[in-house]
Order: structure tokens, then C-alpha cells, then sequence
């Protein structure tokens, strides 16, 4: 998708569309009196007989037969004027896109961003809602007629003099969404694709185009450095682990980095634990916190971000295989501590328990991992924010405002001490899986033995990963969840520099 920006009267601009954004029962946003008396009354009539009244997420498309340049006009409901946020802006630029690809039209112009008043937020907003609604993941259908491409966006702006800052905006947001479309498309591989050597070339890829530095350690490695949690996930699967290392460097040399650790489990079946069959096939988006370091750590090096910044993410396939891990077994994991496994499901925690570990030798400023990691996540939070647990509340407060601002919001769940009860074992340090109870918490918990001295907060993204109906810029399957939030996180720490 390419976007434009010029300066122009809507009324003059000529083309297949033009989208306008309408209010509830107001006529008075921008243009929209001054195209309903060119068209002579026609959008006062719509709402009169109630067929649009600007009600958020609806559309009616108007053929305007001459009598303004465009050729058609797409409405699109932004609700009532004082209750329009950002996110409802991204709802209905991703509502408008669907729309406009329904309706066969590849290119068209559009003044949404100008119902609130123009502005930078806004436009961005209008961008992101574009970008991520018009995506499909349709790669694998063979059938001919595939959904039309919406290829050529101009947005108009009243006044030249914004245009300069707008082209930037514009641009920084392509970049940033396309992070995003990154992290969406390796979710939404098959696991049969996206396999832990999959993920490792992806990254050697991307890597190479941005100039990230990236290093994949393999099994022989990982023997070496001691990652005897993950290398006890990975014995179940003939698909052998890697571990992927990330480095951008845009800050000063001296500089402490960020680092991010993203679980990459590219399928999770459970393991000897195994998962009832229902639904199981969802379990290829268990790398999406993987898909989300990539995405992000690809984002703020396209966007030169002056940060120094680590992506770090241990990749395996969770298999009941005949070499399979155990419930019972014991193994020492990286960080030397002793862990009795009592559920093979609960492996997340262990992948990452190395991670966290190994991203100690980078002394991190602040360090974030984010993980599909709890069934219970999703029975406490739904799909609607991602669990947050952490051992600094400055760090947690940094991410809620850029949930807040991304609209990948977060909610932060407590971490006190006694839920390390739930993790006692009666032959090592802990046990890999608490009782029923706190089970986000409980695995928080287990992961900040490993975080060491560090600033670190927890991202559980096991409701917000995956997106069963399709919200509006939100299809079906991978939301790339986390990409938008890390990069605006990161956008914060810049600032506050
Ligand atoms: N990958 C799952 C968590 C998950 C569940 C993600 C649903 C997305 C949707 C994780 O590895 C897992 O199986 N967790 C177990 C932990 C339990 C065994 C302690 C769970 O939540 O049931
Ligand atoms: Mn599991
Ligand atoms: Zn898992």
C-alpha cells in the first residue's frame, strides 16, 4: 500500500473515491456539509431515512454522478463527535479500507483524518487503521479470484504547510505497520513452514536488509552455553531449536541496551502433557512474542531509533516425540537452578527461563519478554489487553502508556512473593507448573527468578495474539500484537533521554 500526501479541495479531487469521516446525527464535520449541498441534499437524506447517520464502523458508498470530482464517496462512521479516540479513528480507516476492497476500487483519496481536526495522531491513526485492516494472509489459496489490493491511498491536507511533517509521519507509521505485517505473516505461517530454522533465516533476512546484527546458535551451542531448558523442549520434535540473537545498535557505545526476549515456540502441542485436540491448531501462533521481537527490533531499526537494542529468541517445536521431555524430569537449566518438570505444556516458561538468563550478559537497561504464555491470561483478560507483571513500576507504567497510546493496551496483574508457593517442588529449586490458581501470576513469577537484578517486565499476550472473528483492522488469525507497543515504548525511553 503507498500513500500520499497533497494539498487540495476534496470537492476538486478527482479519482475512483474519496473517503470522508462522518459523525453520529452531525452534518457539520469537515466537508460534509459542503459535499451534501453538492450533491443537493443526498447525505442529509441518508441520515433522515436512517441509513447512515454515522453510527462507528458503518459505511454507505455514493456514486456522485458529476456533480463533485470524485467519483464515488465512501462514508464512514466515526461515532459521536466526543467520543472519537484514536482507536476508533484506526476502527474506521480499517473499516473504510475493507469497504473500498469490497467495492474493487485499488486507489482512492481520503479526508478521514481531517473529521478530527487534522493533526499528526490522527493521521497516523488513519494510517495504521489502513495498513493492518487491509491485510489478508491468502498465500496459500490457489483460487483465481483473490480479493482486490488496495495499492494508492492519498490523504489531503487542507494546508501546505503541514506537508512536509505529514510525508515523515506517514512514512514512520508504513515502516512501523509493516513491522507489524512482518509479525502477523509468521504467525500465520503453518507450523509446517515456520519451523525454528524458518524463523532463524527469516531473521538472518530481515537483518541483512536493515542492517541488525543477527547470530543463530545452534543445538551443538546451545550444549555449550548450558540451555538445558530449551534444548529439553526441543528433544520431542525432529524440528532442532535455534536461538536467535538480534543486535541494533543506535544509541551511543557505552550505552546499556534494551533487550527484548520473545518466546518462539513454532508449535505447541503440549508435549507428553498433551493438549486436548480441540483448537490445537491455533497453538502455530505460540511464536507470536517471537514474531513481536522481530517485528519491533526490525521497526526501530528502520526508524534509526537512537537506542541500543537486543532481540533475543529461543525457537523450538513442544512434540511428544519417543526422546520427549517428561513430566518428572529434572533439569538444570542455564542460570544453574533446578526445575522438576511436572507438566510438559508449561513449556514456555522454560525456553524463555534461558533467554532471560542469557540476556544478563548484556547488563539490559530494561528488559521485556513477551510470550503466549498462559491459557489463563486469556480467561482473565479475554482478548481485549495483555497481561503485564514486572519487578520495576517504572518500567510497567512506560508500557501502559504506550499500550495506552498504541492501542495494544496492557493490564498490569500482581507479582507479590507468596505465589511463589505455587511453584515450590519437593526435589528442586521449583517446579515448571503451579495448581489451577494464578496461573498468569504463577508463571510470571517462575520467569522473575530468572530476571536477575534487572529491570524487567512481562508481556503474557495469549488473548491478544490471535484474533478468532476479525475485528476492524484486526482480520482474522495473527493481530502482530506487541510490535506497535514495543515500538512506541521505545519511542518513550527516546524521549525521555
Ligand atoms: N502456549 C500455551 C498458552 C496459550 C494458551 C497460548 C492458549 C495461547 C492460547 C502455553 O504453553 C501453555 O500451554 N500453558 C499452560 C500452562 C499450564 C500447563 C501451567 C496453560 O496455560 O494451560
Ligand atoms: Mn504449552
Ligand atoms: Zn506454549
Amino acid at each position: 500500500m503507498q500513500f500520499a500526501v497533497t494539498c487540495g479541495d476534496p470537492l476538486k479531487q478527482p479519482g475512483r473515491a474519496i473517503i470522508i469521516g462522518c459523525f453520529e446525527q452531525d452534518l457539520a464535520a469537515p466537508f460534509v456539509a459542503e459535499f451534501d449541498r453538492a450533491l443537493r441534499g443526498c447525505l442529509g437524506s441518508l441520515s433522515g431515512e436512517g441509513e447512515f447517520t454515522g453510527k462507528l464502523n458503518k459505511t454507505a458508498l455514493i456514486h456522485t454522478l458529476g456533480r463533485v470530482a470524485p467519483d464515488r464517496l465512501l462514508l464512514v462512521g466515526l461515532g459521536k463527535k466526543g467520543e472519537l479516540t484514536r482507536d476508533r479513528m484506526r476502527q474506521a480507516a480499517g473499516t473504510a479500507i475493507k469497504a473500498m476492497r469490497g467495492a474493487g476500487i485499488k486507489s482512492f483519496s481520503s479526508v478521514l483524518h481531517l473529521a478530527a481536526g487534522g493533526g499528526k495522531e490522527w493521521l497516523q491513526a488513519e494510517v495504521e487503521g489502513h495498513m493492518l485492516g487491509g491485510y489478508a494472509f491468502d498465500r496459500y489459496k490457489t483460487a483465481v479470484d483473490s480479493p482486490v489490493e488496495v495499492a494508492d491511498v492519498t490523504l489531503l491536507l487542507t494546508d501546505d504547510a503541514s506537508r512536509g511533517a505529514t510525508e515523515g509521519c506517514v512514512a514512520e507509521t508504513q515502516i512501523v505497520c509493516s513491522a507489524v505485517l512482518l509479525a502477523r505473516e509468521l504467525v500465520d505461517q503453518p507450523g509446517n513452514v515456520a519451523t525454528p530454522a524458518f524463523l532463524a533465516e527469516k531473521a538472518v533476512e530481515v537483518s541483512g536488509k536493515y542492517g541488525i546484527d543477527c547470530r543463530v546458535m545452534e543445538r551443538d551451542e546451545m550444549e555449550r552455553t548450558g540451555m538445558e531448558a530449551l534444548l529439553a523442549v526441543a528433544k520431542g520434535s525432529s524440528q532442532p531449536p535455534r536461538f536467535i540473537i538480534l543486535e541494533y545498535r543506535g544509541g551511543g557505545a557505552k550505552e546499556r541496551p534494551i533487550v527484548f526476549v520473545g518466546k518462539g515456540i513454532t508449535f505447541d502441542s503440549g508435549g507428553i502433557s498433551l493438549k486436548p485436540r480441540e483448537g490445537m491448531e491455533k497453538m502455530k501462533n505460540d511464536m507470536a512474542g517471537a514474531a513481536a521481537v522481530m517485528g519491533a527490533v526490525t521497526a526501530a531499526a528502520r526508524l534509526r531509533l537512537p537506542v541500543n537494542l537486543v532481540g533475543l529468541i529461543p525457537s523450538a517445536e513442544n512434540l511428544p516425540g519417543g526422546r520427549a521431555y517428561k513430566p518428572g524430569d529434572l533439569i538444570k537449566v542455564m542460570a544453574g537452578k533446578t526445575v522438576e518438570i511436572v507438566n510438559t505444556d508449561a513449556e514456555g516458561r522454560l525456553v524463555l527461563c534461558d533467554a532471560l538468563h542469557y540476556a544478563q550478559r548484556y547488563r539490559p537497561a530494561a528488559l521485556i519478554d513477551i510470550a503466549t504464555l498462559t491459557g489463563a491470561c486469556v480467561v482473565a483478560l479475554g482478548n481485549f489487553a495483555s497481561g503485564l507483571m514486572g519487578n520495576d513500576d517504572g518500567l510497567a507504567k512506560a508500557l501502559k502508556k504506550a499500550g495506552e497510546t498504541s492501542g495494544e493496551r496492557v493490564w498490569e496483574l500482581p507479582l507479590w512473593d507468596e505465589y511463589g508457593e505455587l511453584m515450590k517442588s519437593d526435589i528442586a529449586d521449583l517446579k515448571n507448573a503451579g495448581g489451577p490458581t494464578a496461573g498468569t501470576i504463577s508463571a510470571a513469577w517462575f520467569l522473575k527468578q530468572f530476571a536477575g537484578k534487572s529491570r524487567w517486565a512481562h508481556l503474557d499476550i495469549a488473548g491478544t495474539a490471535w484474533e478468532e472473528k476479525g475485528r476492524p483492522y484486526l482480520p482474522k488469525g495473527a493481530t502482530g500484537v506487541g510490535v506497535r507497543l514495543l515500538v512506541e515504548y521505545l519511542r518513550g525511553v527516546v524521549q525521555g533521554k
